[in-house]
């Protein structure tokens, strides 16, 4: 049986940055802001528990028990059973607003992506055109995502101190989705913030350290790769600006690199101590700004407990169940538009990140105050970069 080419293997095995996805087919559109529903493809396979039940004693139940065994997938045999609690009373954004105002709803993780972040100037990486996979040409790379991969960059470290040049945290403000997780860390719901971004912008808009995974690292310290001594920004902030492959002065012979992960490395060990703890106590989580293609980060939407809601806010749907996977009722992945919206907990909201935690933040009765605190840390970053010349 061949995976589709839209198969995203979801796995917590994965303990390195990997990217684990199939090329869409030329002829498949992605579901997008102007796309909101799905094309009801997905209602071919089965997803209602009766069905599933009998998977369950077919030869494909036991292809399936063998492949999660064998792939160290995650199962979804108790997921099934919690399917069908009713947490929202509807599936939208309404719902998820109500949900959060009520008493049931105390602990939030956030996860989030470079789509927090495009609004402060700082771009993706796959969207088409503006991503920057797309405008890596000029570093006459064997494939884009070879600028962060270890193996290369011991060969030619050049083209990712050029465009680290681009990516470091200098000037940058935090964006409305940012201030979004601060108010709910503020109200005390913010359970934890996951972020796969290296921008420091979530602790620029004031969430605190504690609150905070920085799943792939951070540009704030590195280390030479030869003799691991450690490093401060602003000592490669200033060889990175004056075009200076950053050398170890310790030993001299190795290369000093940012400690953001690099495909091939593994992730900080604060990511994998408290994920197992934190999701499983998650009552709502909510996804912004991400393709969810990178793995391990990827499959954290598949560890909270089976009945706690999940909204995406993103520009288009992603890291939806795939069909295959679901026939083979391994239940990893979002599922929006179920048929039978009893049993659906998954949410997508499409469009800006932005307008979507505002929007959300209204719904909340919070609407002005995001908008004020907004206006106040903006200005105090304006004051401190005017002092600092
Ligand atoms: P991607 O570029 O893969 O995905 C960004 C997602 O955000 C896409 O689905 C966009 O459609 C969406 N998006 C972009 N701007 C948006 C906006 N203003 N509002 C709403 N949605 C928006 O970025 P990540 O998922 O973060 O790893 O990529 C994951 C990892 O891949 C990165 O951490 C990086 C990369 O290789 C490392 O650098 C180690």
């Amino acid at each position: 049986m061949q995976l589709s080419p839209r198969t995203v293997i979801r796995c917590r095995g994965f303990p390195r940055l990997s990217v684990f996805e199939m090329e869409k087919p030329k002829d498949e559109k992605p579901s997008t802001a102007e796309d909101k529903r799905d094309s009801g493809a997905e209602d071919e396979t089965p997803n209602s528990s009766s069905e599933a039940t009998e998977l369950e004693d077919s030869s494909v139940g036991k292809i399936r028990k063998y492949l999660a065994q064998k792939l160290g997938l995650h199962d979804s045999d108790d997921e099934r059973d919690g399917q069908g609690a009713h947490m929202l009373t509807e599936l939208s954004l309404d719902g998820i607003a109500e949900y959060i105002k009520s008493s049931g709803c105390r602990k939030i993780i956030t996860m989030a992506g470079a789509g927090i972040s495009t609004s402060a100037g700082i771009p993706d990486f796959r969207s088409p055109k503006s991503g920057l996979y797309h405008n890596l040409e000029k570093y006459n790379l064997p494939h884009p995502q070879a600028i962060f991969e270890l193996d290369f960059f011991m060969e030619n470290p050049e083209p990712f101190f050029v465009l680290a040049k681009q990516l470091m945290p200098i000037g940058f403000k935090p964006t409305p989705s940012h201030y979004f997780i601060r108010l709910l860390w503020e109200k005390g719901l913010l359970l934890r913030h996951y972020t796969q971004n290296v921008d420091t912008l979530e602790r620029v808009a004031g969430i605190p350290g504690d609150a905070l995974v920085e799943a792939h690292g951070t540009f704030h310290t590195g280390h030479c790769l030869q003799c691991k001594a450690s490093y401060e920004f602003e000592w490669m902030k200033e060889k990175i600006l004056a075009d200076e492959i950053p050398g170890c002065e310790k030993c001299k012979d190795g290369i000093v690199k940012p400690d953001i992960v690099f495909f091939g490395e593994t992730l900080p060990d604060r990511f994998h101590t408290l994920i197992d703890n934190d999701f499983k106590q998650a009552d709502l989580l909510i996804i912004m700004g991400s393709s969810l293609v990178v793995q391990p980060f990827a499959s954290l939407v598949d560890m909270v407990p089976p009945n706690c809601p999940r909204l995406l806010i993103n520009k288009e749907k992603v890291g939806m169940q795939d069909r295959i996977m679901r026939f083979l009722g391994l239940k990893q992945g979002l599922m929006f538009d179920p048929t039978d919206t009893n049993t659906g907990r998954d949410v997508a909201w499409l469009g800006e990140c932005d307008t979507g935690c505002q929007l959300l933040a209204d719904k909340l009765g919070w609407g002005e105050e995001m908008k004020v605190l907004i206006e106040k840390e903006q200005k105090n970053i304006e004051v401190e970069k005017s002092k600092e010349g």
